[in-house]
């Protein structure tokens, strides 16, 4: 039985309340269903104008902060519902990382990904007539309107022309993926585009020896547990809802230098991509320093940090310049609630505070 509903948004809300409007009440409407649904999917729908021939790189920061706009607007609507955007082309060809075309939402239906589907504007020849459980929305809405993606664009000025990017890579803890862990993740792999060649999202998750001296390191769930979480968000937003191929290589060797540890966790996934092209693979190392993959693999050439962690992205160009390697290109998401409150971003410390608070008292009752 599915436990998943899904926001549609074939068409674009006339304006940011009207947007708030139609989230409000597709969570609302997930949180009172008699079958209580776990998940919400908001799928909006990409302009025309970001087609085959436009750069992701010079995209990046537009869709990064229509994405941060939704899930900032979801915030603390009901935090039990877990959501998850999804991003729609009309083009076949404009797919590619995170990027789905409409007829994936048809074949996702058919599988039986949502019990509910919420939406704005009729969709019956996109779904079918036999489409069940569809919620029509009132709220004011227009055909794509390009004037939701103005500003914020990067100009050929800023970021010059180059080379899309194969290899995009993103690191963190990742513990309980929280709307900031999602919104750098979805923008990792928005930087590969459809024809990119043995695409690949490299994520280095911090193992042990860099949690030391993170606060209730205790509860941080296990580097297992966290590549598992992260892998299957990835699969939810980029992949086609089939279980991943899994390959596993535990303590891989690698050939790091040598005040590096020499023996961490590597693992592939491969997942199918939406437009049937390359599969673009995940691969998850476990790592025990700020740099972990980055200094490591040279195929790497993008990497996506968010505004607290911006720092790093130089001192890993530094090494890779040492290397001579060429540097990566950075990009930066900003903070989930965009007003520079870190509430989004404490949530995992809280969590975790919580689970040590809550251990405490337990450990109150037994002696
Ligand atoms: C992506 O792969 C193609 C084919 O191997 C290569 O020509 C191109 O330089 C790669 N792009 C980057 C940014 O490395």
């Amino acid at each position: 039985m599915a436990t998943r509903n899904l926001l549609f948004l074939r068409t674009i809300p006339t304006s940011l309340a009207e947007l708030q409007a139609a989230i409000t009440q597709a969570v609302l409407f997930s949180s009172s269903s008699i079958t209580s649904i776990k998940y919400l999917d908001i799928a909006i729908t990409l302009p025309t104008s970001f087609g085959t021939t436009v750069s992701r790189r010079h995209t990046f920061h537009q869709v990064s902060n229509i994405v941060n706009k939704v899930y900032t607007l979801t915030e603390g609507i009901n935090d039990d519902i877990d959501v998850n955007v999804i991003l729609l082309h009309e083009d076949y060809n404009a797919c590619g990382g995170v990027v789905r075309h409409w007829s994936d939402l048809r074949r996702l239906n058919e599988v039986g990904r949502w019990l509910n589907i919420v939406w704005v504007e009729d969709a019956d020849d996109l779904f079918g007539p036999n489409c069940k459980n569809v919620v029509p929305l009132q709220i004011e809405h227009e055909s794509i309107c390009e004037k939701w993606w103005e500003g914020h664009s990067d100009t050929m000025e800023t970021l010059g022309e180059r080379e899309e990017h194969n290899v995009s890579c993103v690191g963190g803890t990742f513990d309980y993926l929280h709307a900031g862990h999602k919104l750098l993740l979805t923008m990792t792999a928005y930087m590969i585009p459809s024809d990119a060649v043995s695409p690949k999202i490299v994520v280095g998750l911090t193992g042990a020896e860099l949690l030391k001296n993170k606060k209730h390191k205790e509860y941080v769930t296990s580097w297992e547990t966290r590549c598992e979480g992260t892998v299957s968000f990835l699969r939810g937003v980029v992949g086609d809802g089939r279980p991943a191929v899994f390959h596993s290589k535990e303590d891989t060797e690698m050939e790091v230098e040598s005040d590096l540890p020499t023996s961490s966790r590597i693992k592939r996934f491969e997942l199918a991509s939406p437009v049937g092209k390359d599969p673009i693979t995940v691969e998850m190392h476990e790592i025990q320093d700020a740099f972990g993959p980055t200094i490591t693999m040279e195929e790497i050439s993008c990497l996506v940090v968010s505004e607290e962690t911006k720092a790093g992205g130089g001192l890993i160009n530094d090494k890779r310049r040492d290397l001579g390697w060429s540097e990566l290109e950075v990009f930066t998401v900003g903070l989930v609630g965009g007003d520079g409150t870190v509430a989004t971003k404490l949530s995992s410390t809280e969590m975790r505070r919580r689970r040590a608070e809550k251990a405490d008292v337990l450990k109150g009752f037994g002696s």
